[in-house]
């Protein structure tokens, strides 16, 4: 039997937190066959709710979870883990400067940086998912400095499958036949949504979005800003933000990661620059990636028209900005 592969989830009691852990524990991000020991870590003020979650955890009676770690002990937490999902964070309430809100999340995000260097698994995987998600994520690259800045990610999948799911409602197609949409930069209204190299599988081969589209006002217009609006959208419907949603495509993000993407296929992730495209190195940005052996390689070669490189350099310019935000709360 294989050994179980323990996943951390960090702020478990909340939206996302109750969504994802069910799906892990269902082997939906490590498949089938892989079981799971769950760690799950929240704040103190909500002690009580994860515990709730963790009997819930016990009464669904999972075939592949072999244990869950329900603490506010952020070492307890940390220690050992293969995969760490980091979804606690400190949401910008209403009044609150964005200094505010970004002072908050880099201490939080220094803080478990060191926590998972010392504690977790050698070549943990870490993907961060708390807004600003970017910016969190080159924090606690910072300060987990021994931990490879390639194991640290974080997640546009939601954006890259809205915009898959936009093309799928438009062209009347399965979403499934759809592929190879980028989100570039920054996970927020910034952020590039590009249809330029994508596909529908047709009953004539695969043929270019754009092309079935016909509609490049649509393409530069609409379908930019319902992609980069819709997690407004759902608060406005549900009046909570996205959840399911957000959980499945995290699991769709380490799947990828873990497990490989299919042939010809590649995903939007947020990583470490490179430098790849001009987006200046040292930014923690939205590439499209291809993953094999548990390795992301970044998309090279793709053409990128003036209008694209205009997006791509806003929602970079943006990121450096957000960078400069966090290091003066570090100071
Ligand atoms: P939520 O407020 O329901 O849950 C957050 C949880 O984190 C709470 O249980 C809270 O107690 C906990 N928490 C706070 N500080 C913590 C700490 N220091 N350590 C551990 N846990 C801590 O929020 P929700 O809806 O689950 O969203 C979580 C985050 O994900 C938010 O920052 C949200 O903006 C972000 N998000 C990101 C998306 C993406 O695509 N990257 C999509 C949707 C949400």
């Amino acid at each position: 039997a294989k050994e179980p592969v323990r996943v951390l989830v960090t702020g478990a009691a909340g939206q996302i937190g109750y969504a994802l852990v069910p799906m892990i524990a269902r082997g939906v991000m490590l498949g089938p066959n892989q079981p799971v020991i769950l760690h799950m870590l929240d704040i103190p003020p909500a002690a009580e709710a994860l515990n709730g979650v963790k009997m819930e955890l016990v009464d669904a009676a999972f075939p592949l979870l072999k244990g869950v770690v329900a603490t506010t002990d952020v070492v307890e937490a940390c220690t050992g883990v293969n995969i760490a999902i980091m979804v606690g964070g400190f949401p910008r309430k209403e009044g609150m400067e964005r200094k505010d809100v970004m002072s908050k999340n880099v201490s939080i995000y220094k803080s478990q940086a060191s926590a998972l260097e010392k504690h977790a698994a050698a070549n943990c995987k870490v993907l961060v998912v708390a807004n600003p998600a970017n910016t969190n994520a080159l924090i606690l690259k910072e300060f987990a400095p021994s931990i490879p800045e390639k194991n640290i990610t974080c997640l546009t999948r939601l954006d890259h499958n809205r915009a898959l799911g936009q093309i799928s409602e438009r062209l009347n197609v399965q979403v499934s036949d759809v592929k190879n949409v980028i989100i570039w930069g920054n996970h927020s209204s910034t952020q590039y949504p590009d249809v330029s190299h994508a596909t529908v599988k047709t009953h004539s081969g695969e043929k270019p979005v754009p092309e079935l589209v016909a509609d490049d006002a649509w393409l530069k217009g609409e379908f930019i800003t319902i992609v980069q609006q819709r997690g407004a959208a759902i608060i406005k419907a549900r009046k909570l933000s996205s959840a399911l949603s957000a959980a499945s495509s995290a699991c769709d993000h380490i799947r990828d990661w873990v497990l490989g993407t299919p042939e010809g296929t590649w995903v939007s992730m947020g990583v470490y620059s490179d430098g790849s495209y001009n987006v200046p190195a040292g930014l923690i940005y939205s590439f499209p990636v291809t993953c094999r052996h548990g390795e992301w390689t970044i998309v090279q070669g793709l053409s990128i028209d003036e209008y694209s490189r205009k997006k791509l350099d806003l929602t970079a310019e943006e990121l450096t900005e957000e960078k400069a935000l966090a290091y003066s709360c570090l100071s």
